[in-house]
């Protein structure tokens, strides 16, 4: 883990991860970028615009955290969830859902590290795992 030794106090410093230092680097709506690692999930970053598409995934369930804007998640069964800004809901595994951003929403998504982008489905704006990873490395 990179960290600034301070004077040569044997001090490190290590660098913190900032939400929206990352999410400047999205360039691109529905393509999540991994930013970090917690045991076996990845913690992404994501700019929604639009909808992405009814999926599931079997055997993940996916956490949706809101960092700026509105964000519709529509769910099997008739069922929705809107959340705002510093709200999350966690889609459970084996549920169809499909996320609706009316206006472009800014999004922290933690996710199982096998967790296929648009789950059981393949769309033309699907982004692969690798490319999610993008240069990320875990430290340590
Ligand atoms: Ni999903």
């Amino acid at each position: 883990m990179g960290g600034t030794d301070i004077g040569g106090s044997g001090l490190s410093v290590l660098s913190a991860t900032s939400i929206a230092a990352e999410l400047a680097l999205v360039t691109d709506h529905w393509t999540p970028r991994v930013v970090g690692q917690v045991n076996d999930q990845y913690i992404k970053v994501a700019k929604l615009l639009g909808e992405l598409v009814w999926h599931a995934h079997e055997h993940e369930d996916e956490m949706f955290l809101v960092v700026s804007g509105d964000l519709l998640i529509q769910l099997e069964g008739d069922r929705e969830v809107r959340l705002g800004p510093g709200e999350f809901f966690v889609v459970p595994r084996g549920v169809r859902h499909n996320p609706v951003a009316e206006s472009e929403v800014e999004i922290v998504l933690i996710e199982t590290v096998t967790t296929a982008h648009t789950g059981d489905v393949t769309v033309e704006r699907t982004v692969p795992l690798d490319r999610q990873i993008g240069s990320f490395a875990p430290e340590g």
